[in-house]
């Protein structure tokens, strides 16, 4: 695994989109695993002024996200679809129809997942996946306990998620208690993946990840059984790590 320790976020923001950037001006229609979140929104700045600029161009790249919730219309402005338009979409070249992030309202959410993991497969698979991680070291919604083989798939979030989440709706009883997820083993199958992480929260869950055993209580220690992983970590989560990833 290839760590890089940086200052700040945007910093981190920077290195991230040019190492991805690098690999999508080799290879039209480039296929990105995508996150939401706060972790990767430097990275989703820095990609709308490269693109603005005329240094990286969207307009071939088909895009599928990480997870959404069950019952969120795409209009909702908690969905992941929303936050994607928001953040990203809406201010690059991209084609909205290359842009998939799974349907919190399909009418079978199971038939809809097996059916988002065939279109990933139809394109050949994700190029470069980018990834956050959780303070409880979940990735995507898979959450402690995952099996590191899990594929797309609904999920029940955590009590914990469920109250975390409640900050950001009218009601308890409005904030969704399921999602749709990728798997561990779906996440595994990109061909390469970048981690983004910052902030002193997430310090234990990054030694964690990336120096403590393999093992389905921290999903994100999966990604040490996978052979092109790069870590873009500012310095304050990156505190608890004991091995010399510094160069
Ligand atoms: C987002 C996702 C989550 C986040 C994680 C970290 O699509 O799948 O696993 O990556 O919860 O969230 P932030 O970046 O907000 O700290």
């Amino acid at each position: 695994m290839q760590v890089i320790i940086v200052r700040g976020k945007e910093e981190m923001g920077r290195r991230a989109a040019a190492l991805i950037a690098e690999q999508m001006r080799r290879r039209p229609h480039f296929v990105l695993g995508l996150a939401t979140g706060s972790s990767p929104l430097p990275m989703y700045q820095e990609w709308i002024r490269m693109n603005k600029a005329g240094e990286l161009d969207f307009s071939t790249t088909i895009t599928f996200n990480l997870d959404e919730y069950v019952g969120l219309p795409p209009t909702h402005e908690q969905s992941y679809r929303h936050f994607m338009n928001a953040n990203l979409f809406d201010h690059v070249n991209i084609a909205k129809a290359a842009t998939h992030v799974p349907d919190g309202m399909a009418a079978d959410p199971e038939a809809f997942c097996e059916a988002y993991e065939a279109m990933i497969d139809d394109v050949g698979g994700i190029d470069y996946q980018v990834l956050g991680i959780g303070s409880n070291g979940h990735i995507a919604f898979n959450e402690p306990g995952s099996s590191l083989a899990s594929r797309t798939r609904v999920v029940n979030l955590t009590q914990r998620t469920i109250k975390d989440n409640s900050r950001f709706f009218a009601r308890v009883e409005d904030v969704p208690t399921r999602a749709i997820s990728m798997g561990i083993g779906t996440i595994l199958e990109a061909e390469r993946i970048v981690m983004l992480t910052y902030g002193a929260n997430k310090a234990d869950a990054v030694a964690k990840a990336l120096e403590g055993p393999v093992t389905a209580t921290v999903p994100g220690s999966a990604l040490q059984l996978h052979p092109k992983v790069t870590w873009v970590i500012v310095e304050d989560a990156a505190t608890k790590l004991k091995l010399e990833w510094r160069r």
